[in-house]
């Protein structure tokens, strides 16, 4: 695992951006994963600042994201559809059609997650996964004790998960009980992973991440088996390093 600690967290931005820039300079129809919440946003001003200043040309680019949670819609507010299309889809020539997200609303979701899975394959798998972590060590919505070849699923939050979660919610109750997530399989499938972590609330997930034992239960700590995983971190979640 190759670990990057910046000073601020526009430094980090700055450099998973470039790592954008690289691929998809190289790789025009490159296949993106991405995340939602606070971690990213960042990085996708950077993204849209990027293709703004024409940098960043997205007309061949597919992604996938991580997760969606069950039980909203799409167009609810707090929906990842509606996160991606606010942090970065509406400023960006991606195409429609090159958007994926799981569909939280599908009448059978077990064969969404299946259906996911395939639509991965058959784009060629991902080439750069950008990843979040959870203070319990998730990626995606992958809770500690996912086995580690889950692939994409059906997930039941974690309270704390909700509890965290709920800033974006009105209150706890609304956050939804369940979401689709990527397995730790799909995700260790990418080609190049990056996960950033922001803020002393991340540190001890991250030191579990980077130097306690590969386990199921810090999901992050998979990423030691993959070979090219960095972590770019700011100087609070790299505090107990
Ligand atoms: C989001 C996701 C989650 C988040 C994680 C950290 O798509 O998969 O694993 O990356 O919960 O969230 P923030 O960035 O809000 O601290």
């Amino acid at each position: 695992m190759n670990v990057i600690v910046c000073n601020t967290a526009d430094e980090m931005d700055v450099i998973a951006s470039k790592e954008f820039v690289d691929l998809i300079s190289t790789k025009p129809n490159a296949i993106l994963g991405l995340a939602t919440g606070s971690t990213p946003i960042g990085l996708y001003k950077k993204l849209v600042q990027l293709h703004k200043d024409d940098k960043l040309d997205f007309s061949k680019v597919t992604t996938f994201n991580l997760d969606e949670y069950v039980g909203i819609s799409q167009e609810h507010a707090c929906s990842y559809h509606t996160f991606m299309h606010e942090n970065l889809f509406k400023y960006v020539n991606l195409p429609k059609e090159n958007i994926n997200i799981p569909d939280g609303q599908a009448k059978n979701l077990e064969e969404e997650c299946k259906k996911y899975d395939q639509k991965i394959e058959d784009a060629g798998g991902i080439d750069l996964q950008i990843l979040g972590i959870g203070r319990n060590g998730h990626i995606g919505f992958n809770e500690p004790g996912t086995p580690f070849d889950a692939v994409t699923h059906i997930v039941t939050l974690d309270q704390g998960t909700r509890e965290a979660n709920s800033r974006f919610f009105n209150s706890i109750d609304e956050v939804p009980t369940k979401a689709l997530s990527m397995g730790i399989k799909s995700i260790m499938h990418a080609q190049n992973i990056i996960l950033m972590a922001k803020g002393a609330d991340k540190a001890e997930a991250i030191y579990n991440t980077i130097n306690g034992p590969v386990t199921p239960v810090v999901p992050a700590s998979v990423l030691q088996l993959h070979p090219n995983a960095t972590i770019i971190l700011d100087k609070e979640a790299a505090s107990r390093l």
